[in-house]
């Protein structure tokens, strides 16, 4: 497979920027200028292009429509203190973006063009990365199965496409959950540690009843072990017990998320102690009891931390410590903010700048 093709560009003819209220940014409603598209077909990659934003036609048969052969990132970019627009990351989402791209049997994107098409889309819409901090330009990569044909098997033919959406800073309220026990997002053998489009389908149904109950998110449990945790909402899990930060380790039913990683690495290096390993609801319960629960929080691309108030298990209400008593939570979010704004040292090489 060839790894590079030169991209065509048709830039718009009148941006839309103008008419964006960048203090004011609903997120995941406002498109930039450009996007990017490449169609797999005979083995190949072809066609790259940075194209007008607009609509797609779509065959009735399309094979996305029926089986669900569609996976996605969700991404960031931010500008440094210079106005040089940087990337998080953008090869830990190509090989993630392919690692699902392998479990759900569709083509691989080759990374270095995966890498060259969003820095040359952020480097043209650049315009639309909104500058303050915790704002930023969302990059949404997908991939989905385009032959025409209605038999179950993997596509030969797909459509590789990014869009970005400039996004504000995102003012999470801490929230309330409930440790899911009817429905199950995932199980090790299944397809949770893809980000296919399906998971986030199958797991509506269970967010919806949670809100109905007054719940703004659910604590996704394992299958073979009820008690283990798995997730939140669609984000990875923290504890801090005791001093020591606790995240489940990722069992092929966790989505291996790239904020967890960075999370663990700052942890490493400012000498937090930090494990990856089986947590059980009955120990966050016993930690609770033994008042050793200091935080619990969310930990994703779209938000950073999301701060958790509440833990509802069967007849239990968990309520953690106010947020203003939390120390790991807030410094987390603190440093990637700050990486990607350039106030704080990049020693890991995590951003590209384009
Ligand atoms: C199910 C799920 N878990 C965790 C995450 C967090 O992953 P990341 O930190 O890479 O955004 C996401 C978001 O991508 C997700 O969809």
């Amino acid at each position: 497979m060839t790894t590079t093709s030169p991209i065509r560009v048709e830039r718009v003819q009148q941006s839309r920027l103008e008419d964006v209220d960048f203090s004011n940014l609903p997120f995941g409603k406002i498109f930039s200028d450009h996007m990017y598209v490449s169609d797999y077909r005979d083995g190949e990659w072809t066609d790259d292009r940075i194209i007008p934003f607009g609509h797609f036609t779509m065959h009735p048969a399309s094979m996305v429509l029926h089986y669900g052969q569609s996976i996605f990132e969700g991404m960031k970019a931010s500008v440094d203190q210079d106005g040089t627009p940087m990337l998080m990351q953008p090869r830990e989402h190509a090989q993630r973006l392919n690692a699902s791209a392998r479990r759900m049997m569709m083509a691989e994107f080759p990374e270095d063009r995966f890498v060259e098409a969003v820095s040359r889309l952020v480097k043209l819409d650049q315009g639309w990365i909104p500058p303050q901090e915790g704002s930023a330009l969302y990059l949404r990569p997908y991939m989905y199965a385009t032959d025409e044909f209605i038999g179950v098997r993997p596509s030969e033919t797909y459509r590789f496409c990014i869009f970005t959406a400039p996004v504000g800073p995102y003012y999470a309220k801490p929230v309330r959950l409930v440790v899911e026990e009817k429905y199950v997002r995932a199980v090790p053998g299944g397809t949770g540690e893809a980000k296919s489009g399906g998971n986030y389908g199958g797991s509506l149904l269970a967010v919806h009843e949670a809100n109905q109950r007054g719940f703004d998110q659910v604590l996704w449990m394992g299958v073979e072990n009820k008690q283990q945790i798995q997730e939140v909402g669609t984000m990875n899990v923290f504890f801090v017990i005791d001093g020591e930060v606790v995240t489940p380790i990722t069992d092929g039913a966790i989505l291996k998320g790239i904020t967890r990683k960075m999370f663990i690495q700052i942890l490493k290096d400012k000498g937090i102690p930090v494990s990856e390993r089986l947590v059980t609801i009955d120990e966050i319960v016993a930690a609770s009891d033994a008042g050793n629960l200091q935080e619990m929080f969310g930990a994703g691309t779209a938000a950073v931390v999301s701060h958790v108030a509440e833990l509802q298990y069967r007849d239990r209400l968990i309520t953690l410590p106010p947020v203003e008593d939390r120390k790991i939570g807030p410094m987390l979010k603190r440093h990637i903010d700050g990486l990607r704004v350039g106030s704080v040292e990049d020693t890991h090489g995590w951003l590209v700048r384009v």
